[in-house]
């Protein structure tokens, strides 16, 4: 039905209309009135989609034009960035990722479309599946981490709640998996840099949470801004047909970023505007997204014989295959009745639950949190009263006027507290404030220092080249550890920051990434102990911006730093992760271990692994292993945890990563409950690509650990035969 609706409505497109699907267009909704040309560009037929266009009555009226007036009636979609909620925003991507928790990020994407969808948006820009392993990327705070499977697990769940199970219903709206591919290794982890890397590489790491979002159904993907091996995404042939396309099955349609085709011109890969318009119609990249190279170059180039009208009708047809799933040949217009219900009481519910899911742990000597309520705080610092910064980067709709800051929670519960910012924001150079902040803390009996990164400090073309607190919070931090009061560190900002100056001056720290409008709630809850902060990291957290591109799934080296550098961190004082010395890899003055681990995370109680068992020594292909834990809550408060397994490959036709996560479960233990856990994984989690581009399981011997992160973990083994 879909194929011969499609069929018979490209029949009676003239060539004009077909290349006007291709076209996606911004407009400003700040202009009094809509431009005359731009509803005659509508009318006919010039125009398949729109990005940004707020206002509603344009929305209605853009529509109208497009179904009532141009000569086939094809509907628009409208398009714009929701990327981690639209009016309720969620924590940002990262953020959402050390939730490690798919359904926590299902309902975050379906409530944001239900939001969304009210005003007309029926596709929206995410998710990003970047795989992100430098901290100094300002977009590591839009990606789901460093990891491939968590990141797979995310994005799936992502794309069904943009989604849902019928995309035609009209509180759904389409899904974009982007940047296809590779955005997030750019050199130096500077925006929009240089990406070079193997087919390995690509296919092992980078190209997994892509699959998972397309086997979910999502109806886009966006090329990325970068090169990749010398082609950039937006022109590159091999990604987008053969891999895309012929590997993946992809049947949706592809759309480049904003500009990326005329960009080629930058990179020096396209000659001119023209050639740009042909370099990226031959690749197969279905919708140009503003730059308008296809509306003005694809007749002629086509004329030329240099592309030609069958190839444009693939982009056509994937084009009308999204608009028609999205039902809008039958229900073009926005629905009125549908209101979106902004900030409504499930939605703030269900981000303040994202938000507590997401706060990491870090440190907590002497159990100093959760905080007594009797104790007298000391709130300082920059970030714990910033309601448009809480909410994070690619945060268009949401409005600081709804977001509840920690402050405004202490306040409202009248606990019992001194407020005094110390610095203006994270930026400031200035000891001005120190003064009165040292007096206010001087007064309680325990110091809560909000400090981090404001949103504009992460995000595209954000990124930093040093990771450290900014400004001068460091130094007020370390005036305030002089008065010998218990100090928490409560960190908001788009990526890890290096600590490794302060840590020892602070008892206690918490990573809140940038938690969105119920990140106050949230804090409060989990500092007074009413919830627990339950994230684990989803990236490995460097001691110092030296360290990076830094990930755990790294591969060995023939001098690998000593194996007493894998071991458990919860018995060991931070200060005691020291490097190996010697001709092994390692950083002189940083060691070869992060600050922290991927998948680390304290709660507030303890647990203990024990009886790590292995069904089998050895496996056949297609056979499956089960591997069992048993996990205890040693602690006297209940307490959740995330239980992950990982395998290293030992001897590989190229080499393995010394560790790649496969599972994870979440277990919620009471005092001194126990619980054996399970997995089953099979020959099918063992595969990977190799250098000769076979995707295969290889017999071998293979370790196994099940544990709290990366670092830890009782070990196993099985053999592969
Ligand atoms: O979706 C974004 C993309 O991630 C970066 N460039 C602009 C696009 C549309 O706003």
């Amino acid at each position: 039905k879909e194929d011969q609706f499609i069929s018979e409505l490209l029949s009676k497109m003239t060539l004009e209309e077909k290349i006007g699907q291709t076209n996606l267009r911004g407009t400003s909704s700040r202009t009094k009135m809509l431009p005359a040309a731009l509803k005659d560009a509508v009318r006919n037929g010039e125009i398949g989609a729109f990005l940004n266009v707020m206002n509603l009555d344009y929305v209605d009226e853009l529509q109208r034009i497009a179904v009532e007036e141009s000569p086939n009636g094809i509907p628009l979609i409208f398009s714009r960035d929701v990327i981690h909620g639209f009016k309720t925003i969620f924590p940002i991507p990262l953020g959402m990722a050390a939730s490690w928790d798919a359904e926590v990020a299902k309902k975050s994407s379906e409530i944001a479309a239900y939001e969304a969808s009210a005003v007309g948006i029926r596709w929206t820009f995410a998710p990003m599946l970047d795989i992100s392993r430098d901290s100094r990327w300002g977009r590591i705070a839009e990606s789901p981490g460093e990891d491939p499977y968590l990141a797979s697990v995310l994005g799936k769940a992502y794309v069904e709640g943009f989604q849902g199970e019928d995309l035609s219903d009209s509180t759904k709206i389409a899904a974009c998996a982007k940047h296809f591919i590779g955005y997030g290794a750019g050199i130096g982890g500077r925006d929009y840099n240089t990406v070079d890397m193997s087919d390995p590489l690509l296919r092992n790491v980078y190209l997994p949470p892509f699959e998972a979002a397309l086997n979910a159904g999502a109806a886009t993907v966006m090329t990325s801004f970068n090169e990749i091996n010398g082609i950039p995404a937006s022109g590159n042939e091999f990604l987008l047909k053969q891999v895309l396309r012929e590997e993946l099955g992809f049947d949706g349609f592809v759309v480049s970023d904003w500009d990326s085709t005329k960009e080629m011109i930058a990179h020096g890969f396209a000659k001119n505007n023209k050639h740009a318009a042909e370099l990226s119609a031959v690749a197969g990249m279905d919708m140009e997204m503003t730059s308008k190279s296809y509306e003005k170059h694809l007749k002629e180039l086509i004329t030329e014989g240099k592309f030609s009208e069958v190839e444009l009708d693939e982009f056509v047809k994937n084009i009308l295959r999204v608009k028609f799933r999205l039902g809008l040949f039958k229900n073009p217009y926005r629905n009125k009745d549908h209101t979106g219900n902004f900030y409504a009481e499930n939605h703030l519910t269900e981000a303040k639950k994202a938000a507590i899911k997401s706060t990491v742990l870090l440190k907590n000597n002497n159990a100093i949190l959760p905080l007594n309520t009797n104790s007298k705080v000391a709130i300082i610092g920059p970030l714990a009263n910033a309601p448009h910064e809480q909410l994070g980067t690619w945060t268009f709709d949401g409005e600081k006027e709804y977001t509840i800051t920690p402050l405004d929670v202490f306040k409202e519960k009248s606990s019992s507290f001194i407020f005094e910012k110390g610095l203006t924001h994270s930026r400031d150079k200035t000891k001005k404030g120190f003064k009165s902040a040292s007096k206010a803390a001087k007064q309680a009996d325990v110091i809560l220092f909000f400090g981090g990164e404001e949103a504009i400090l992460s995000g595209e073309a954000h990124s930093r080249a040093n990771i450290d607190l900014p400004g001068v919070q460091e130094e007020l931090i370390n005036e305030l550890s002089k008065l010998d009061k218990p100090l928490v560190l409560v960190i908001m900002a788009g990526r890890p920051i290096s600590v490794s100056n302060i840590l020892d001056k602070t008892d206690a720290v918490l990573m809140a990434w940038h938690p969105g409008t119920m990140g106050g709630p949230a804090l409060h809850d989990i500092i007074y102990g009413v919830a627990e902060p339950e994230g684990r990291l989803p990236v490995s957290w460097p001691k110092t911006a030296g360290q990076l591109p830094y990930f755990y799934n790294h591969k060995n080296t023939g001098r690998p730093a000593s194996d007493d550098q894998f071991v458990g961190i919860d018995d060991i004082p931070i200060q005691a992760w020291q490097s190996s010395l010697g001709n092994d890899s390692h950083y002189l003055d940083a060691g070869f271990t992060p600050q922290f681990p991927f998948g680390y995370g304290l709660s507030y109680s303890k647990f203990e692994y024990k009886n790590l068992s292995v069904s089998k020594d050895t496996i056949n292909f297609n056979e499956d292993l089960t591997v069992k834990v048993t996990v205890t809550n040693t602690g006297n408060r209940a307490s959740k945890d995330i239980v992950q397994l990982y395998t290293q490959d030992v001897v590989g036709s190229i080499t393995r990563p010394v560790k790649e996560l496969k599972r994870f479960q979440h277990v919620s233990l009471k005092p001194g409950e126990s619980k054996e856990v399970s997995f089953t994984i099979s020959s099918e989690d063992l595969k990977f690509v190799n250098h000769k581009l076979v995707n295969a399981a290889e017999a071998g011997d293979f370790n196994i650990w099940v544990g709290q992160h990366a670092l830890s973990g009782l070990k196993g083994s099985f053999y592969l035969k």
